[in-house]
């Protein structure tokens, strides 16, 4: 299988098969460092990151990776270069492919990683948009197989919160694409449209995924792994808050709701960063606007020995890693 010069823009230009062979190369370079025998297969190259919004894992994750491979990196910031106000997304592309091996796109629109790639000849990488999270899902897979040892087919969870973003759309196409049982556990107005709940559910029939989507807390039991998101993602506005406070309160990852999936062993899963204590400017500001607490987690259950987010968040290195070393070596 050669994923060679391959865009990575969203799950669904993937094959199941193709996507398992990510994890299955993250998995044989997570353990290469770990027995200090990485091999350097990407020495010459250089890749340029574009954030239009802020990172703290996903940035590190692509430059770390690349330095442990060889490569360098070039960072712009939604200033640091004349896209989209100057100069048009396809120019933009253009340009680039003739300095670099690789572009990491991350911004709202979908759209324009998607003519980012269409006019590069070398991979883009989709680092987030509102409607995916690719790199995210990927390391969800990896973490999910990692802590419980299951098949893919064999492992179950749930995404409690708002499922009509990135982190949620996403998890759903990822797991539909691995063939596990998926709940995706929201209040209606916050569940993913209808049409891409069919697409999970098409690929569920050949993968042996079962997709539910329901309102009903209860239909956490039995799951291996619960997963959150934070409330209000990066470029909504903060009028939202209010009525996401009133929406996900009884969707809220508490002790309870963990002793609602009737497994012990249960984990407890998120691709940060998160509201679960008063640490932040934001969840200090909201607290002082409305009085309400802002947090999708406990502190008790975020700092329990059933968060497994550190090694989730670790784990983003690992697999962003895999699609570097698939795409360009
Ligand atoms: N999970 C995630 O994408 O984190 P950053 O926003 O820090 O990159
Ligand atoms: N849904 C979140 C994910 C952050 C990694 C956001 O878009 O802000």
């Amino acid at each position: 299988m050669n994923l060679r010069h391959r865009h990575f823009l969203k799950e669904l230009d993937y094959a199941p098969a193709e996507w398992r062979r990510l994890l299955d190369l993250a998995a044989e370079l997570k353990k290469a460092r770990a027995d200090r025998a990485e091999a350097k297969r990407l020495e010459g190259l250089t890749i340029a990151l574009i954030f239009e919004k802020p990172s703290t894992r996903t940035r590190s994750s692509f430059e770390v990776a690349a330095y442990q491979q060889g490569a360098n990196v070039s960072y712009f910031d939604e200033t640091g270069a004349h896209m989209g106000h100057k100069e048009s997304i396809a120019d933009t592309a253009r340009v680039l492919s003739r300095f670099y091996d690789g572009i990491q796109y991350r911004g709202s629109r979908q759209d324009i990683v998607e003519t980012l790639a269409a006019h590069s000849s070398v991979p883009v990488w989709n680092g987030l948009t509102d409607e995916w999270h690719p790199t995210q899902s990927l390391c969800d897979m990896f973490t999910m197989r990692e802590s419980s040892g299951l098949e893919d087919r064999d492992i179950s969870f749930a995404y409690v919160g708002d499922a009509r973003f990135n982190q949620g759309r996403s998890l759903l196409i990822a797991g539909a694409m691995m063939g596990m049982d998926i709940r995706i556990v929201a209040p209606e107005p916050l569940q993913p449209d209808g049409k891409l709940v069919a697409t999970a559910r098409r690929i569920g029939a050949g993968t042996g995924a079962r997709v539910t989507v329901t309102d009903e807390v209860d239909a956490v039991r039995g799951v291996d792994f619960v997963h959150t998101d934070i409330w209000v993602s990066m470029g909504e506005p903060k009028e939202v808050w209010a009525e996401r406070i009133e929406l996900l309160t009884p969707y809220r990852i508490t002790t309870e709701l963990l002793e609602r999936t009737e497994n012990p062993d249960v984990k407890f899963m998120h691709c940060l960063p998160s509201y679960h204590d008063l640490g932040t400017t934001v969840a200090q500001q909201i607290l002082a606007e409305t009085g309400r607490e802002v947090f999708e987690v406990t502190e008790e259950v975020f700092e329990s020995p059933a968060s497994v987010v550190f090694d989730q968040a670790e784990n983003r290195l690992h697999t962003i890693k895999a699609v570097l070393v698939a795409t360009l070596a």
